[in-house]
């Protein structure tokens, strides 16, 4: 089992398996063009899915696979029956902007993926267009509606922003409700890469448009989710992502793998060990070794909501958020 300094358990791996996406939402990606890791720099499937096997050895039960966007390379049905068939009790999920999602659904459902999570921050086709930076609602309700189709599992994400799709908070879980997925409001998470004036919408100010329509109840945290959950009367269970909050980082159960090796102990900070050279070399001992390396060193929470430093360097798009 690996435990890090703060006896919290680490049973969860995200897999970032491109940083290249074929979006540019404001939270997230540079307005300026920038260069992306060269390819030869990336890990193959069969790179990855070797940590992989050392890190469900020592006690990773669920593994996501995330990018940039993770459709874009491709044979990523291969990669996940590869994860798949070496455990199949491994809670196998994705996180993607559902772009390239119609008429792949059912190919990643039957290689062994139980679930996706969605960003679905807007329902109106301007509006998509002004955060992602192209014309992509359709695309992604179609997807989304696919995924749902073949029975793969879905839970949508939404970051809500001041002056751009706040005022769509009630209409997407909606959304959301009328068709069996659960949503999270995801707090912005203030980084370097994001556009400057982007102002995030804090979880009370959230509850506050919610309550003004609903009544619901507060259940606190799941296991080790980062989300804090909400219960409205007809039972819908939605969920609030609160990194400003204090006790958000108590039950911290995750690590993040980049596509280039780079193993990350927290979203927040700089700091990384790479797993490339070992995995290249076949040295296992020596992959396990940094494993327990960075789980050693992870930190007790981020500096989301602390007053003079609160802005990330980290590219969300490398780790997938
Ligand atoms: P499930 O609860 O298993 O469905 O997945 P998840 O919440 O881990 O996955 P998802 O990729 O949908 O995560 C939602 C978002 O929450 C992430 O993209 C981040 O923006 C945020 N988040 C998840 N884990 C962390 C974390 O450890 N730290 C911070 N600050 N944010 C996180
Ligand atoms: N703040 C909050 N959430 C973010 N995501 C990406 N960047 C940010 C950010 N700066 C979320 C997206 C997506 C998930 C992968 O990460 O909404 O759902
Ligand atoms: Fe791409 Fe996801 Fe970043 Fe949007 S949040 S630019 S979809 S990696």
């Amino acid at each position: 089992m690996l435990i890090d300094s703060y006896d919290r358990v680490v049973d969860y791996l995200r897999v970032s398996v491109t940083e290249r996406c074929n979006f540019r939402c404001q939270y997230c990606m540079p307005e300026k063009p920038f260069s992306w890791v060269p390819k030869e720099n990336l890990l193959t499937f069969e790179e990855l899915f070797e940590f992989i096997k050392v890190a469900i050895d020592e006690g990773v039960k669920k593994i996501r696979i995330t990018g940039g966007e993770p459709l874009l390379r491709e044979d990523l049905d291969k990669f996940i029956k590869m994860i798949y068939e070496y455990e199949p009790s491994i809670d196998l999920a994705m996180t993607t902007n559902a772009f390239l999602l119609k008429g792949a659904a059912q190919r990643l459902k039957d290689a062994g993926l139980k679930r996706i999570n969605v960003s679905i921050d807007t329902l109106k086709p301007e509006v998509a267009q002004a955060i992602a930076g192209k014309d992509v609602l359709k695309n992604v309700l179609d997807g989304v509606q696919e995924a749902l189709q073949v029975g793969l599992k879905v839970k949508v994400n939404m970051v809500p922003m001041k002056n751009i799709n706040a005022d769509e908070i009630i209409d997407v879980l909606e959304y959301s409700k009328e068709r069996g997925m659960s949503i999270r409001f995801i707090e912005y998470m203030e980084n370097r890469f994001a556009k400057a004036d982007v102002l995030g919408v804090k979880s009370q100010e959230i509850l506050a448009i919610l309550r003004q329509k609903y009544a619901f109840e507060d259940e606190g945290f799941d296991g080790a989710s980062p989300s804090h959950y909400y219960r409205m009367k007809d039972g819908y269970r939605f969920g609030i992502i609160e990194p400003h909050e204090d006790d958000f980082c108590k039950k911290c159960n995750r690590i993040r793998l980049t596509a280039e090796g780079n193993l990350i102990p927290c979203l927040y900070f700089d700091e990384a060990m790479s797993i490339a050279e070992s995995i290249k070399a076949g040295d296992i001992k020596g992959a396990a070794a940094v494993l327990k390396e960075v789980v050693r060193t992870k930190p007790e929470k981020n500096r989301w909501g602390t007053e003079d430093d609160e802005v990330s360097n980290r590219a969300f798009y490398e780790t997938g958020g």
